[in-house]
């Protein structure tokens, strides 16, 4: 293991002003969208978005890397030229999605465990081969009547160290995500408590296993009120208790936060982000920043239909979401800059 390198790239992907870019949707997933949006579920359709994606122009300015599904890492443009050297030449770091996708529980009526550790060591060498120099690897915790259990957030914890731990062997970043859940009417205190147990259970793991923290980079959720919570805390209070639970947690030795959106709106997300920079980051000890899928692509996937002729609105909208993040990302995010 090349400590440094391992490092050096953490740090890359968490610099001022960037942030990462999920574009690594399942087939199911991404299907699910796309017929939402009358959009066709084929191989080709998927590749033609992917494609819109990584030829927008500019989106290095703001996005240091791109998180890959095993389909994509595998695709081209039209033109014959792999979306991983198109990634490349814009500054944009390649990455891959490595977990097999949460499963049923044995014995944890509501509960999930994320699989795909058997031959994960093979898998990574390839992808590495590949050019991917990331990974990621999501945990599913759900808040509900008397969960989550122990025995969920420690085998999910153990799973995600283990993980990790083949990434560092294998010379690619882990990136390390436990997800509380939105879904449900659970307070914004639940979620807090919540996301301290799971992630001061996923710090232990990491410990245990040997994990460089400085060579991880951490994508949780927000410390968030459910969905469907009548009580829905304000941005400040929002940014302000979810710095303290990462404070509580997350040593100081991590190179980066990365938080996914988990569902919230688009502007949210930025509005959110923004508050902890804003209002935090001079004494945080780590950098804040975002790994969004759906409050990055939605709005340009929603112009964009699977129609050639919506190929540059959508493209526009993506640029644009990114730049939002970006200045989210540096505490300068205003929401003036969604009508400009
Ligand atoms: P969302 O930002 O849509 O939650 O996706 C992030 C992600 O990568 C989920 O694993």
């Amino acid at each position: 293991m090349n400590a440094q390198k391992l490092i050096d790239t953490a740090k890359t992907l968490v610099a001022e002003g960037k942030g990462l870019l999920a574009m690594d949707e399942s087939n199911p997933t991404c299907d699910k969208r796309f017929e939402r949006l009358g959009i066709p579920q084929t191989v080709e359709a998927r590749r033609a978005w992917r494609e819109l994606i990584v030829t927008t122009p500019g989106l290095g300015e703001s996005i240091s890397g791109a998180i890959l599904f095993d389909e994509t890492i595998r695709q081209q443009k039209k033109d014959g030229t792999p979306f991983v050297t198109v990634l490349t030449d814009a500054g944009i770091i390649p990455g891959i999605k490595v977990d097999a996708g949460a499963k049923e529980l044995a014995a944890h009526p509501g509960e999930k465990i994320t699989e795909g550790l058997d031959g994960l060591r093979e898998r990574l060498a390839q992808y590495s081969q590949m050019g991917a120099r990331f990974a990621k690897w999501r945990a599913v915790i759900a808040p509900g009547d008397a969960i989550p259990s122990r025995g969920c957030i420690e085998a999910n914890a153990h799973a995600l160290a283990l993980y990790a731990a083949l990434c560092q062997e294998a010379g690619l970043v882990p990136i390390v995500e436990p997800e509380v859940l939105m879904d449900g009417d659970h307070t914004l205190e639940r979620c807090r408590v919540i996301t301290e147990e799971v992630l001061r259970t996923v710090f232990n793991q990491l410990y245990t296993q040997r994990v460089l923290l400085e060579g991880l980079i951490l994508k949780p959720n927000m410390v968030l009120p459910g969905l469907t919570c009548p009580r829905q805390e304000g941005v400040d209070e929002v940014a302000r208790a979810t710095v303290r639970s990462l404070l509580w947690t997350v040593p100081a030795a991590v190179s980066g936060i990365a938080f996914l959106s988990g569902g919230q709106s688009a502007e949210l997300s930025s509005a959110r982000l923004n508050a902890m920079n804003a209002g935090f980051k001079s004494r945080l000890p780590w950098a804040l920043t975002f790994s969004f899928s759906r409050a990055i692509q939605q709005p340009a996937l929603e112009l964009w239909r699977g129609e050639e002729a919506n190929v540059l609105a959508a493209q526009k909208a993506l640029y644009h979401r990114a730049r939002c993040n970006s200045a989210a990302r540096r505490g300068q995010y205003d929401a003036a800059m969604e009508r400009a």
